[in-house]
C-alpha cells in the first residue's frame, strides 16, 4: 500500500503543467525554448506571465495532492516520503522521457502541507531575494537550503525530508549555480516570446 501511494505520488509529479500548457496554448514543447526547463521561469519568458501563474499553481498542487493523499491514507513520515516522490516525478518525469523540470513550484505545495510556518518563511526569504536580485534560481537556492535547517527544529525525520528536497533542488540548479558565478544566469525580465 505505502509503495502504491509512493508510485501514485511519482506519476502525479509527471504531469507537467508547463509542458501541458505549451502544447495547448502555443503548440510548442517548452522543453526546446529558453532555459529548456519545464517549469514556470522558463513559461515566463517563452509564454507570458498568465501562462506563468497557471503553471506555478498547477505544479504547486499537485504537490499538495500527493502530501494530502499519503497523509489520509498513511502516516506524516509517507507523507513527507510522498512529498519527495512527486518532486522525482517531476523532475524525471518518465512519461516525458525522464526531462522535466527543477521541481520548485512542487516544492512549494510539498513543503507548505508539511510544514507551513517554515515553508512559508523559506519562501518569503526566496521572494525577497527574486525582487532584489532578479534571479528566480537564487531565491530558490538561498530558501531551499534553509528548509532543511530551519526543519531540524521539528525532528530528524524533518530534516531528512527538507534535507532531500534540497539536495534534489541544488542538483537540479547546478547549471544555473555555475551560471549566477559566471555572471550569465538569466534574469526573470528576460523575455523570450514564441507567442
Ligand atoms: O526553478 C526554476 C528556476 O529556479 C530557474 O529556471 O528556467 O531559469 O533555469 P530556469
Amino acid at each position: 500500500m505505502q509503495l502504491l501511494i509512493l508510485v501514485i505520488a511519482y506519476m502525479l509529479g509527471n504531469f507537467s503543467a508547463s509542458y501541458i500548457i505549451g502544447k495547448l496554448s502555443a503548440n510548442i514543447d517548452i522543453r526546446n525554448y529558453g532555459s529548456g526547463n519545464a517549469g514556470t521561469t522558463n513559461v515566463m519568458r517563452t509564454l507570458g506571465y498568465k501562462a506563468a501563474v497557471f503553471t506555478l499553481l498547477a505544479d504547486c498542487l499537485k504537490g499538495v495532492l500527493a502530501v494530502y493523499i499519503a497523509r489520509r491514507l498513511g502516516s506524516e513520515n509517507l507523507a513527507m516520503m510522498a512529498g519527495v516522490a512527486v518532486v522525482l516525478g517531476h523532475n524525471w518525469p518518465i512519461l516525458l522521457g525522464f526531462k522535466g523540470g527543477k521541481g520548485i513550484a512542487t516544492t512549494i505545495g510539498v513543503a507548505l502541507s508539511i510544514h507551513f510556518t517554515i515553508a512559508l518563511v523559506c519562501v518569503v526569504i526566496g521572494i525577497i531575494i527574486l525582487i532584489l536580485s532578479k534571479y528566480v534560481s537564487l531565491g530558490a537556492i538561498v530558501a531551499i537550503t534553509l528548509f532543511p535547517i530551519l526543519l531540524v527544529s521539528q525532528g530528524w525525520n524533518y530534516f531528512v525530508f527538507g534535507l532531500m528536497l534540497c539536495v534534489l533542488a541544488i542538483y537540479k540548479h547546478r547549471e544555473n549555480i555555475q551560471r549566477l558565478r559566471q555572471g550569465t544566469e538569466r534574469k526573470i525580465t528576460e523575455k523570450l516570446k514564441v507567442k
